[in-house]
């Protein structure tokens, strides 16, 4: 029986990788890490075993992965310390004896000079911690989350379109659910050893494509419209962000405007066995949740 770690299980993609987990291994073989046991019960309830540490307190971490034989690494926040979190990690798994670590890096284009803030400089710093830890590794390299596009297009795209900063490049994003599955495959599977995956979702779509689906869905026009970099910060805080998340925010768009993400390697595809969400499946699904709960709020 091999027992399967997956850390970050309070989070989305640590929770959804456990789900996911369930439908290929039974509770008996799975856990998750948490911080506070209380945000992760309905795991519990499931029968994964939950093991309190933190990142930041390394004899917890070599506490909760003893017996494990293969290890999710979520990353953590940005605006923490990623360095000293994931260093951490990665050298207790090394001390316990851990066969296996995977690990989710934020994709990086080969050549490209392109770097974010709180992101490329902590990936690179734990994947180099990784490989020469001498742990076997899978990198399962992320594009940007579809989950996390309506605060990139601001909560008013449909009545005042998509406005961000010009800029024609495409990215493939992909859903939580989707790479959370593809990690299940990735930590049951064989045949992934120190390789490095790239989880694009497809097709890839730019902005003006993302203005055209909508106005699809809507049957009104929703117009790409190009902004200033200042103008697209202060559109997120006026609608509420702190200027350093704008600022962050903006990073990823100016990411996908030179098609840092545009790659259609296939990858994900391959690990699900069948084609990821699109872009255009994803927005009708929040479009008619959004609908849903207007409806449920009108009076
Ligand atoms: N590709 C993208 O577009 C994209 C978008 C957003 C984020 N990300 C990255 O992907 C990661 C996972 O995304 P997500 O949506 O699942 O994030 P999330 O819901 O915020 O989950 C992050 C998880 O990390 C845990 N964590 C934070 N600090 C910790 C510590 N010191 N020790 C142990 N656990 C700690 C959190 O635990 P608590 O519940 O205790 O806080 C939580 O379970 C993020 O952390 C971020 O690095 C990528």
């Amino acid at each position: 029986m091999s027992k399967v770690l997956v850390t970050g299980a309070s989070g989305h993609i640590g929770r959804l990788t456990l789900e996911k987990l369930l439908d290929r291994r039974p509770a008996s073989e799975l856990l998750g890490l948490v911080r506070d046991p209380a945000k992760a019960r309905e795991l519990a309830a499931r029968g994964i075993e939950l093991r309190q540490g933190d990142y930041l307190d390394k004899a917890s971490l070599l506490r909760a992965f003893e017996g494990v034989d293969r290890l999710m690494l979520t990353s953590t926040h940005a605006f923490t310390d990623r360095k000293t979190a994931h260093a951490n990690a990665i050298d207790a798994a090394a001390e316990a004896g851990i066969g296996h670590i995977v690990y989710m890096p934020i994709i990086r284009k080969e050549g490209s000079d392109f770097s974010m803030r709180q992101v490329t400089e902590e990936d690179i710093f734990s994947e180099q911690r990784i490989v020469s830890s001498g742990l076997t590794y899978t990198f399962v390299k992320h594009p940007p989350f579809l989950d996390t596009m309506t605060p990139f297009l601001g909560v008013a795209m449909l009545e005042k379109g998509v406005r961000v900063p010009a800029g024609d490049g495409k990215t493939g994003p992909a859903t939580r659910a989707d790479l959370a599955e593809a990690h299940a495959a990735v930590l049951t599977g064989s045949g992934h050893e120190n390789k490095s995956y790239v989880l694009t979702g497809s097709p890839a779509v730019s902005f003006s494509d993302i203005a055209a689906i909508l106005s699809q869905m809507t049957g009104e026009t929703v117009p790409y419209v190009a902004v200033s970099d200042q103008d697209y910060v202060d559109a997120r805080i006026a609608e509420g962000l702190p200027e350093f998340v704008a600022r962050f925010l903006l990073g990823w768009v100016q990411g996908m405007n030179r098609g840092e993400w545009d790659q259609q390697t296939g990858d994900l595809e391959a690990l699900l066995g069948r084609a990821p969400t699109t872009t255009e499946q994803y927005l009708r699904q929040a479009l008619s949740a959004m609908r849903r709960s207007r409806h449920a709020l009108a009076p």
